[in-house]
């Protein structure tokens, strides 16, 4: 048995560290999107491998027998990638999942499609907006120049793509007093966030609930059918290992 491990999230870390806990031969695969990723107890790869053709000739060139998905729900196009190539060479993959966020009392929440529907669902008056999606998909809110943005990203940032934006540098998990300050000390009146679910990025929905802000949450996108698992304990199981044991 030999693992690829597509990471990028907590639970990939939490599963490389049972993995390597265990002696199992897995290699770990970050995209490079982060200056310093987290480092690893699993030998560790960085970029992408080239679609689906140069995934399905890394995994026969490097005998991988197994893939465990860990990527994060809006990493949509590593997990078509991932899926496809699987099928190629013929082996199994699993995905590990976080379950979504789901709303309860309190929350004022506008559930949108995509960026685009984040966008459009901002209002024209002037707002304050905490922009919490990461770096990628920044571009389309310059079309509502009249927003304050608040970014929070892992890396310092060349350029902010929007012209009336601060940034903050910080890493997750995230607790809710820190959120908090962070809500108020910015007066943020809207919150935009995707669904990605786990508890490292929640602490800014618990905070908006008790605040009164409003949030704007990006739906997941829609991948194929695939065997999606939520906890470490039931991977380990899919590869034949209980919980306990090697460790
Ligand atoms: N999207 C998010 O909101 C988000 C949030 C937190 C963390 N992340 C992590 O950041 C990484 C990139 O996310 P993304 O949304 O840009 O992904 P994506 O759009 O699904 O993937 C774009 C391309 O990046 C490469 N790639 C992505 N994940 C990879 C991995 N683990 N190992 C090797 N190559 C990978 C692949 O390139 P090739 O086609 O050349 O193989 C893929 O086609 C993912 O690993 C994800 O777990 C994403």
């Amino acid at each position: 048995m030999r693992i690829l491990l597509l990471g990028g999230t907590t639970e990939a870390s939490n599963l490389a560290a049972a993995l390597a806990a265990r002696g199992m031969d897995a290699v770990f695969s970050y995209a490079g999107r982060t200056a310093q990723p987290v480092a690893q107890p699993l030998p560790t790869r960085v970029g992408g491998f080239g679609g689906v053709a140069g995934l399905s000739a890394y995994i026969r060139a490097q005998g991988i027998t197994h893939i465990i998905d860990a990527t994060h729900p809006f990493a949509a196009q590593i997990s078509r990638n991932a899926l496809e190539a699987s099928h190629n060479c013929g082996i199994p993959l699993l995905v590990l999942e976080r379950q979504p966020w789901g709303a309860i009392q309190g929350d004022d929440w506008q559930h949108v499609p995509d960026i685009g529907g984040a966008v459009a669902a901002l209002p024209d008056a002037p707002a304050r907006v905490f922009l919490a999606i990461g770096k990628q998909n920044l571009a389309p809110f310059a079309a509502k120049p009249q927003h304050f943005y608040l970014l929070r990203l892992v890396d310092r940032p060349s350029a902010l793509l929007l012209a009336n934006a601060t940034a903050i540098i910080a890493r997750g998990p995230f607790d809710v007093a820190g959120d908090s300050a962070l809500l108020q000390a910015n007066a943020i009146t809207h919150i935009v966030a995707k669904n990605a679910g786990g508890s490292g990025a929640e602490a800014k929905l618990v905070a908006a609930r008790a605040l009164g802000v409003t949030v704007i949450l990006i739906d997941r996108p829609v991948l194929p059918p695939r065997h999606v698992v939520g906890s470490v304990t039931e991977v380990l199981a899919w590869l034949g290992h209980s919980a306990e044991r090697g460790v």
